[in-house]
């Protein structure tokens, strides 16, 4: 039965919204859901590869509130471990103080994407110890913890013990050099730390001992039964066919907790243990929902307990393990409720390669936004997105064509040009569709169940596919009307036709709410209505005056993208010298004579010296080699000199390197620093004597 369809005033008169009662969205019952996305550590800055999990889970929980379901976005950083105590150290400030600047920098980074959790916390707080002490008594209650002295990794001069993270040596199967201590970048073999052959601290290159140390762990033995069960009914079927290949040996206790000096949760009756980051960041998502409810005035129980209400964590391949093996058994022993299903995605490439900081391409949220616009790789993102666990690759050139031919030439294209005739030449009223139009209307919205199946599948990208067709037919309706030549006969008629445009326009708007949420406003303030909801779609929007017509999205400038580039791009240190010290970096293939008299190595003075705003690592240092021509590098010393300090000092710079543009001015050579293994950087200077200008040999 076709949808009624009624004129009943004509243009200028009140707003008129018809509601067309015949079709309804969705016959679903409200659903009560809690989402997670993984909590990001706080000892980093969000990137891009971040924000592929942050965004599609947020498409994803806009979408089930669009629907009319009470669905919540539960995150929180993730504060504990070594990591975070060592930086801490290392500025001269405490980990409290770290992770609550980490703190608001996400939190910022997150709004500006319009990424909108209802409740962001922190896993350093009393109820997520609460919790965590709750989950291990329990687990010590079951039986299923267990007490073993290993010997570990201890450095001597750092007086800690070591994590995985904090060794490097050789890989015990491939003989790679400088590998971590719990897996083989080159074969991917995993290992335990102490089997690395030649280990060093990477905090200060001395070798570590080993001393012994008694450790808890949590045996998931007694949990096979459950897991074995658990696993292929939650995850998707290539992820626990992975998973149960561990099932073929009696599964391994997993080691929950870390010497003292550590900063996280000591573990109740056993002093100076402390429970691993793993254990309290996942009980973070119980603990951030608890702070969600006690801000609302509603029970955990009716969200995690309640066997009606589902529970969903989108979470990378990375971390699998973790969600998957440890989260369900400890959740289970513990007498909670097990999540519903573990959605999880790939990587991001960009140009097909890993991030790569020395390419520029490993961009940090703030970078990004510095340059370009969020909805727009919210956009891309939503193009590429799918329900598997492929990788996905931001192709920069592909990023723009997206953004200015789809978002801003076909989609954004129809509401510039529908509106802003209609206010040039009609006085901004909409009239009645005409029965094409109308059709199209029709056509458009009889795809939305399958428009909201992809959503819900998380298959983004189909859903994307489906809007960008929809909003090809409503250019060629727009093209085949002409109403630019329609309005010189029949003004009406071509009322009626822009009308149309923008009730398809309309249309799609509400198809991307999820996605682009800020554009999606505009699109219903521009008619006069609240926040899109899906069974918006079902309205015609006639005899109506719409409001002034705002930017909604631009085209991309390649420029910017390159900008954008060259600020992320971080010079990698000057390989050290080798020495034989375990942990330095092989030396280079040899070169002859000929190519090394090609570099022109002058010592030179610093004449000025200044931090650059905007840049986390550069210092803009002009430099005196005795021409007269002072010359402009930008050097990656930021975090290792103070400015000041420098000014007036003797260095080595490379004079004939080719000049570099970067978004801060032009660097016109290069200054010569040694890199130690722990990140440390040390300007190489000639001694006392020389000249500006003198040449290096
Ligand atoms: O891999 C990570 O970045 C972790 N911080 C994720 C923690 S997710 C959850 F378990 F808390
Ligand atoms: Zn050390």
């Amino acid at each position: 039965m076709p949808p009624s369809h009624q004129v009943t005033k004509s243009p200028g008169q009140k707003t008129v919204v018809k509601i067309m009662p015949n079709i309804t969205n969705t016959s679903e019952k409200t659903r009560k859901i809690v989402v997670t996305a993984a909590l990001p550590y706080a000892n980093g800055d969000i990137h891009i590869g971040h924000l592929v999990e942050y965004l599609q889970t947020d498409f994803w929980v806009r979408f089930q509130k669009m629907r009319g379901h009470s669905c919540l976005y539960i995150c929180a950083d993730d504060t504990h471990g070594t990591p975070i105590m060592v930086r801490s150290r290392n500025e001269g400030i405490t980990p409290e103080e770290l992770i609550a600047r980490s703190y608001a920098l996400h939190v910022k980074d997150f709004e500006d994407f319009q990424i909108q959790f209802d409740h962001y916390g922190s896993t350093n707080c009393e109820e997520n110890r609460e919790l965590s002490e709750r989950i291990f008594k329990a687990m010590e209650e079951s039986g299923a913890i267990t007490l073993h002295t290993k010997a570990r990794f201890y450095c001597a001069k750092d007086q800690m013990f070591l994590p995985d993270r904090f060794v490097k040596g050789t890989c015990p199967k491939c003989a790679a050099e400088n590998q971590y201590g719990d897996s083989c970048d080159t074969c991917g073999e995993t290992y335990h730390a102490e089997e690395l052959h030649e280990p060093s601290c990477t905090l200060c290159g001395d070798t570590p001992i080993t001393r012994d140390s008694e450790h808890i762990y949590f045996e998931l033995e007694p949990s096979r039964d459950f897991l074995k069960d658990w696993i292929p009914a939650h995850t998707a079927p290539e992820i626990a066919n992975k998973l149960l290949e561990w099932f073929d040996e009696p599964l391994r206790g997993w080691c929950i907790s870390r010497d003292a000096p550590y900063f996280g949760f000591e573990i109740p009756g056993h002093p100076g243990k402390f429970f691993y980051v793993w254990v309290d960041a996942p009980i973070g998502y119980m603990a951030s929902l608890t702070q969600w409810c006690n801000q609302n005035n509603e029970s955990f129980d009716d969200w995690w307990q309640n066997p009606e209400a589902e529970l969903y964590h989108f979470i990378g391949k990375d971390i699998v393990r973790f969600h998957s093996l440890f989260w369900p058994a400890m959740l289970k022993v513990a007498g909670f409720k097990t999540p519903d299903q573990i959605f999880v995605h790939g990587f991001l490439t960009v140009n097909g390669e890993k991030m790569s900081k020395s390419k520029g391409t490993f961009i940090k949220a703030r970078t990004y936004l510095d340059f370009l616009k969020a909805q727009d790789l919210r956009f891309y993102y939503a193009c590429k997105l799918n329900s598997t666990a492929d990788d996905i690759d931001l192709n920069i050139d592909d990023f723009i064509g997206r953004v200015n031919s789809d978002l801003v030439g076909k989609i954004t294209n129809l509401a510039s040009r529908g509106a802003q005739m209609l206010h040039k030449r009609l006085d901004g009223v909409c009239g009645v569709m005409e029965p094409a139009g109308h059709q199209l209307c029709e056509e458009a919205r009889s795809r939305s169940e399958r428009i909201a199946t992809h959503y819900e599948a998380r298959d983004f990208n189909k859903a994307m596919v489906e809007v960008r067709a929809l909003a090809d037919l409503a250019n060629q309706y727009f093209d085949t009307a002409a109403p630019w030549l329609l309005i010189k006969s029949d003004p009406e008629a071509a009322r009626s036709v822009m009308t149309s445009v923008l009730n398809l326009f309309r249309i799609l708007a509400i198809y991307l709410t999820p996605v682009l949420p800020a554009y999606a406003a505009q699109v219903a303030a521009l008619f006069h209505e609240e926040p899109y909801q899906w069974s918006d779609l079902f309205k015609d929007v006639e005899n109506t005056p719409i409001g002034p017509y705002t930017y909604l999205a631009e085209r991309v400038e390649p420029e910017a993208v390159a900008q954008m580039v060259e600020a992320s791009r971080e010079d990698t240190a000057p390989p050290a010298a080798a020495t034989g010290t375990p942990g330095i970096a092989a030396v280079k293939a040899t070169i002859d004579i000929d190519t090394f008299s090609k570099m022109d190595l002058r010592v030179a003075t610093i004449l000025a010296a200044e931090a650059v705003k905007g840049a986390d690592k550069l210092i803009r240092v002009q430099l005196d080699i005795g021409d007269n021509q002072p010359r402009q590098v930008f050097a990656g010393i930021k975090k290792h000199y103070d400015p000041a300090t420098l000014v007036g000092r003797q260095v080595v710079m490379v004079a004939n390197l080719a000049p570099r543009k970067m978004r801060f001015g032009l660097s016109e050579g290069m200054i010569l620093a040694a890199g130690n293994p722990d990140g440390g950087l040390f300007v190489v200077a000639p001694d006392q004597g020389a000249l500006p200008g003198a040449g290096v040999q």
